[in-house]
C-alpha cells in the first residue's frame, strides 16, 4: 500500500471516530458518511470507500459498535484509541493489528471488494430464494389488483403548523427538547401512548383510543412517497431492502398480524404534517406486556410460520426465520407478550404479503352466509353476499361501487362531506360501505349490526386496510343507546356526525336514539319498491321524532336490486357542510 493511501486512510478513520465522539447517541451511517465527506478534500466516491475500509478494521477492535437501530457509536476503547493514538497512522495501524479482517482491509483494498462481493453474492441470493424469484422480478406483485386498490382508507393528515422539523435530527431533537420518552429502531421512531399524550403531538392522540402508540417512519415523506426503510446499512440485502413492502402494503400487514391473533391491532395510517414537510406514521395499539417466556415466543413464531405455511405471508430476511428477529424469546425485541396475555410480533415490515387476493377472497366467501340478507338466488348459486368486496370477484346483491357513485352524486349536490366526520353505520352488514366512507376520508364509523355478521365485518374492513372503525355486534332494538355504544374518544365527534341509515328502516323502524343524538345527515337509502308516496311517508314519521329536511333525493338500481330512493336529510340547525 502506498504511504499516500495509507495517509488517506488513516485521516478517514481518525474523522470518522472524532465525528462519533462528538455524538454519543451513535449516528446513522449515513449520517455519519455526510459528516465525514464534509471534511474530505480527496473527492466522495474515494473518500466513503476510505471511510468503509478503515471502518471494517474499527469494529472488528471493537472501537466501534452497532446497535439495533443501526446507529453507529463509539466504545470506551475507541474513545481510549483516540487518545492513545494520537497520530492517525498509528490509530488506523493499531486497530488493524486486532483482527485479521481489520489487517487485511487496511492492507489491500481487494479484501473489501473481494470479501463484500462474496459476501454480498451470498446474502442476496440467500434473500432472492427466500422470496422466490418470480416474485423477485416482480410479475406476482404487479399482477395482482389488490396492489392497486389497497389500502382502500384514506390516510388521516394531521398538521402541527407550530413545528418545524424538516429532518429526522430536527425530529429527534424535537422529541428530546420537549422530554418525550421514544424507542429507536433502524426505520422508524416509536411513543408509547403517555409519550404521545405528552407530546408535540398530542392532539392527535385525543383522537383514538387511549391505550395508542404512534411509529413515524424516519424516512420523511408521506403516505405516497415514503419508503420504510431509512437508508442502506452495510450488511443489509438490497433484495431484502428492496423487497420491503411500501409503508401503505405495511399497514395490511400489520392487520393481517391482528387478525390471526399474533400482532396488535392498527388503528390508523397517518400523515403528520409539519410545516411543508411530511411524515408518515402508523397509529398502533401498544403492547404494554413483558417479554414472552421460551415456550410463549416458540408457539408465537409458530404461528407465524403457519401463516406461511398458509400462503399468506413470507419472512424477507435472508435467513428467514432463523434470523436473529426471530429468535426466542426475544426476537431482538420484536415479541412482546400483551396484558391479555396474547403474543404480538411488532416489527411488521418483515413479512411479504403473498397471496393475498386469496385471501380476500376466502375471507369474503366465509362472510356469504352469515351475512347474506335478503333473497338467494339459483343463479348466483344460493346464498351469497349482500354487499360486493372491492377487489374480489365474488357476486353481491349490492354493487357498491355503482352505489357511491350515485351516493357521491347526491353529496355533491347538496355540499355534504363525510371528510374528518364520525359516521355511525346502523345495520352496516359487512361494513363495505363504512370502507367507501373511510376512503371519502371519515375521521372514523362505527357499525351495527347481528352479532354473527360483525366478527365478518370487522376481518374484511382489516383487509381492505380500513382501520377508522369500531363495531357491536347484537340485536338493533328501538330504544338501542348508540351513544353507548362508542368508545369513549368518539363522544366528542357525536355532534354533527353523519347517519347512514341503508336499507334498514323496514327492519328497526326509526330508533328513539335519532330524536337524541345530535347528527348532521343522514345517509337514507329505502327499500326495494317503496314508492315516492310511501317514502315520504316514512320520512313524515321520522320528522315527527327530530326536525330535518330532504336536501337530496333520487331513485336508482344497483347490482340484483329494484329501484329504490335514496336521499339525504339534513338535521335542521346542524352544520352540513364544515369539514373540520
Ligand atoms: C338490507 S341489509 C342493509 C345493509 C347495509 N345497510 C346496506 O345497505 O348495504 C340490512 C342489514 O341490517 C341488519 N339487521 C336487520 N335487522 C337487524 C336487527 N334487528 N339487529 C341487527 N341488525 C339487523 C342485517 O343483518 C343486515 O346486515
Amino acid at each position: 500500500m502506498t504511504n499516500n493511501g495509507l495517509r488517506n486512510l488513516s485521516l478517514a478513520a481518525k474523522s470518522v471516530a472524532h465525528v462519533l465522539s462528538v455524538h454519543p447517541d451513535g449516528l446513522q451511517f449515513p449520517a455519519l458518511l455526510e459528516r465525514v465527506l464534509a471534511t474530505s478534500t480527496h473527492g466522495d466516491k474515494r473518500a466513503e470507500r476510505d471511510v468503509r475500509r478503515s471502518s471494517i478494521a474499527m469494529i472488528k477492535a471493537g472501537w466501534i459498535v452497532i446497535d439495533r437501530g443501526h446507529h453507529w457509536s463509539l466504545s470506551v476503547e475507541g474513545a481510549n484509541a483516540i487518545e492513545r493514538y494520537a497520530d492517525p497512522g498509528d490509530f488506523i495501524l493499531e486497530a488493524s493489528r486486532r483482527s485479521l479482517q481489520g489487517w487485511l482491509s487496511v492492507r489491500t483494498p481487494l479484501y473489501l471488494y473481494g470479501v463484500q462481493a462474496l459476501e454480498t453474492f451470498f446474502l442476496e441470493f440467500r434473500a432472492i430464494r427466500r422470496v422466490g424469484f418470480r416474485r423477485f422480478v416482480g410479475k406476482t406483485l404487479n399482477k395482482e389488483k389488490w396492489h392497486d386498490i389497497l389500502p382502500l382508507q384514506a390516510p388521516r393528515r394531521w398538521a402541527f403548523p407550530q413545528l418545524n422539523v424538516q429532518s429526522l435530527e430536527e425530529l429527534i431533537q424535537e422529541l428530546r427538547r420537549t422530554a418525550t420518552r421514544y424507542s429507536e429502531g433502524g426505520h422508524a421512531v416509536y411513543l408509547p401512548p403517555e409519550s404521545l399524550r405528552n407530546s408535540t403531538f398530542h392532539e392527535l392522540a385525543e383522537h383514538y383510543p387511549s391505550d395508542a402508540g404512534l411509529k413515524i417512519i424516519k424516512k420523511p415523506g408521506g403516505v405516497d412517497d415514503s419508503s420504510y426503510t431509512f437508508g442502506f446499512v452495510p450488511g443489509d440485502s438490497r433484495v431484502h431492502v428492496k423487497l420491503i413492502h411500501r409503508p401503505k402494503h405495511l399497514s395490511l400487514v400489520a392487520c393481517l398480524l391482528f387478525c390471526e391473533g399474533v400482532g396488535p391491532r392498527l388503528y390508523d395510517f397517518v400523515e403528520l404534517q409539519c410545516r411543508d414537510q411530511l411524515w408518515t406514521g402508523y397509529v398502533i395499539r401498544h403492547v404494554s406486556g413483558r417479554t414472552p417466556t421460551l415456550s410463549e415466543c416458540q408457539s408465537g413464531i409458530e404461528r407465524l410460520q403457519n401463516l406461511e405455511q398458509r400462503g399468506l405471508l413470507k419472512v424477507l430476511l435472508p435467513e428467514g426465520f432463523s434470523d436473529p428477529e426471530f429468535e426466542c424469546p426475544s426476537c431482538s425485541s420484536n415479541a412482546l407478550m400483551g396484558s391479555n396475555g396474547s403474543f404480538n410480533y411488532v416489527d411488521f415490515q418483515n413479512f411479504l404479503l403473498t397471496d393475498y387476493g386469496t385471501y380476500l377472497t376466502t375471507i369474503a366467501r366465509e362472510a356469504t352466509d352469515s351475512s347474506h340478507f335478503g333473497d338467494r338466488s339459483r343463479l348466483r348459486g344460493g346464498r351469497y353476499l349482500y354487499q360486493s368486496v372491492p377487489g374480489v370477484n365474488l357476486p353481491g346483491k349490492r354493487d357498491v361501487s355503482h352505489r357511491v357513485a350515485v351516493l357521491r352524486g347526491l353529496m355533491d349536490e347538496a355540499g355534504v362531506s363525510v371528510h374528518n366526520r364520525l359516521v355511525l353505520d346502523i345495520g352496516c352488514n359487512i361494513g363495505m360501505m363504512m370502507a367507501q366512507y373511510l376512503k371519502m376520508g371519515a375521521a372514523w364509523c362505527h357499525g351495527w349490526d347481528r352479532p354473527q355478521v360483525t366478527p365478518h365485518a370487522e376481518r374484511l374492513l382489516l383487509a381492505l386496510g380500513c382501520t377508522r372503525f369500531s363495531m357491536t355486534g347484537g340485536e338493533i332494538f328501538p330504544e338501542q343507546q348508540l351513544e353507548d355504544d362508542l368508545p369513549e374518544f368518539l363522544h366528542q365527534n357525536l355532534d354533527g356526525c353523519i347517519l347512514s341509515y341503508l336499507a334498514v328502516r323496514g327492519h328497526i323502524g326509526w330508533l328513539k336514539a335519532l330524536a337524541r343524538v345530535r347528527w348532521s345527515v343522514m345517509i337514507y337509502e329505502g327499500h326495494e319498491a317503496e314508492s315516492e308516496s310511501e317514502f315520504r311517508q316514512h320520512i313524515d314519521k321520522l320528522k315527527n321524532i327530530v326536525d330535518c329536511t330532504v336536501i337530496a333525493f333520487k331513485y336508482y338500481l344497483d347490482g340484483d336490486s329494484d329501484h329504490r330512493p335514496i336521499a339525504l336529510l339534513k338535521r335542521n340547525g346542524a352544520v352540513v357542510n364544515a369539514e373540520e
